[in-house]
């Protein structure tokens, strides 16, 4: 059931100096590949996506719940169903945030990630991954530690890349400078970065270009905000409408749907849903390589890759979105 046309459909931005090629789309695990989600809904995004050129796949060790369980329904999924297509997938997990008690289950240090990815790779069933990052800055530990850490894990071969992930501009700096002094060019910048939030416009995306690193941009759509589902109210079984999720329904502003209302509306003059937009912009010239989406059913990621179909901006429609934003 693999679509013999799948590299037909997506476009692929190359990743800052890289030799590395990423999709427009990508598809992040974050959400809905834990333990209590269904299986056979997981396997068919995984299959949805990649048969529309999603080849970018992107995990982290803490992802679930319960933590570890979304890289399991993964490493599954590869074993079961892609063991053939390996070489035609972008892997890529993390380590930095909580995972496992004591003071070695979290953060920066080596101790932790190198026994993170040997865990994930465990789980995930594979040999390598073809990006390992740095969650999250770890002010207690010196940088020259995680990031000779990441430069070991490539020399090792067990990640093909390193890449970090929420940096601020100045450790974005050093870090690439220490890297390279290692001799391992960093591969990409994973920020938080969708039309609600610029901040890494103005923060990251400079430095990181500069040093060769490509822009990889999570909740392109806002968990959810950035499409039409929240306009009515909070639809049950959306992720505004779970326990405990991190899109908190407060977050959901009368300031921000009437935005969402006037920026649908420049959608529809432009024959596109909001979600496509949304992420037409976030991959726009000059921002991001490739927009990181999560899902919760196959036709979501279906309608989100048809944003490639209107990809472009004319200067006007820019204006005007970004009168909108600073309303
Ligand atoms: N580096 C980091 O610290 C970090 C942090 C967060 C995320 N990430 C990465 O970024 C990935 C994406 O994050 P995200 O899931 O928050 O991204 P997102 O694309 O902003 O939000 C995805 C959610 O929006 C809804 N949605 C998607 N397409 C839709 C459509 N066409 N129409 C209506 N609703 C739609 C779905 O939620 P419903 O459940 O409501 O259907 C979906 O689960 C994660 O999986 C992870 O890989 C990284």
């Amino acid at each position: 059931m693999i679509d013999a046309a799948r590299y037909e459909k997506m476009l692929y931005n190359r990743c800052g100096l890289s030799g590395l090629k990423l999709p427009a789309i990508s598809l992040g695990i974050w959400h809905n590949y834990g333990d209590t989600d269904s299986y056979q809904n997981c396997k068919e995004m995984i299959f949805t996506a990649f048969n529309l050129g999603i080849t970018h796949i992107d995990a982290a060790n803490n992802y679930g719940p319960p933590p570890g369980s979304a890289e399991k329904t993964l490493g599954r999924i590869l074993k079961e169903e892609l063991k053939s297509y390996r070489d035609e997938l972008v892997i890529s997990t993390k380590a930095g945030y909580t995972m496992w008690p004591g003071p070695y289950g979290d953060w920066g240090s080596r101790k932790y990630l190198m026994a993170s990815l040997d865990q994930s790779l465990q789980r995930l069933g594979l040999d390598y991954v073809d990006i390992f990052y740095s969650h999250r800055r770890d002010p207690l530990t010196p940088l020259e530690e995680t990031m000779g850490a990441l430069a070991d894990i490539v020399k090792q071969g067990k990640a093909l890349y390193v890449g970090i992930s929420r940096y601020n501009k100045e450790d974005t700096k050093k870090a690439a400078e220490i890297l390279k002094s290692l001799g391992i060019r960093p591969l990409i910048h994973q920020v938080r970065y969708s039309m609600f939030d610029r901040i890494a416009e103005k923060e990251v995306f400079d430095t990181s270009y500069k040093e060769g690193m490509g822009i990889i941009a999570f909740c392109p759509l806002e968990q959810g905000l950035l499409t039409d589902k929240y306009i009515a109210g909070v639809p049950s079984g959306s992720r505004a409408d779970k326990e405990n999720s991190f899109l908190k329904k407060e977050s959901i502003t009368d300031d921000k749907i009437d935005k969402v209302i006037k920026l649908s509306q420049i959608a529809q003059g432009r024959n596109q849903s909001l979600a496509q937009m949304a992420l037409a912009w976030t991959v726009r010239e000059g921002a991001a390589v490739s927009a990181l989406i999560g899902a919760s059913k196959p036709s979501q990621i279906i309608e989100n890759v048809k944003m490639l179909e209107h990809a472009q901006f004319t200067a006007e429609e820019l204006i005007a979105i970004d009168k909108i934003l600073n309303g």
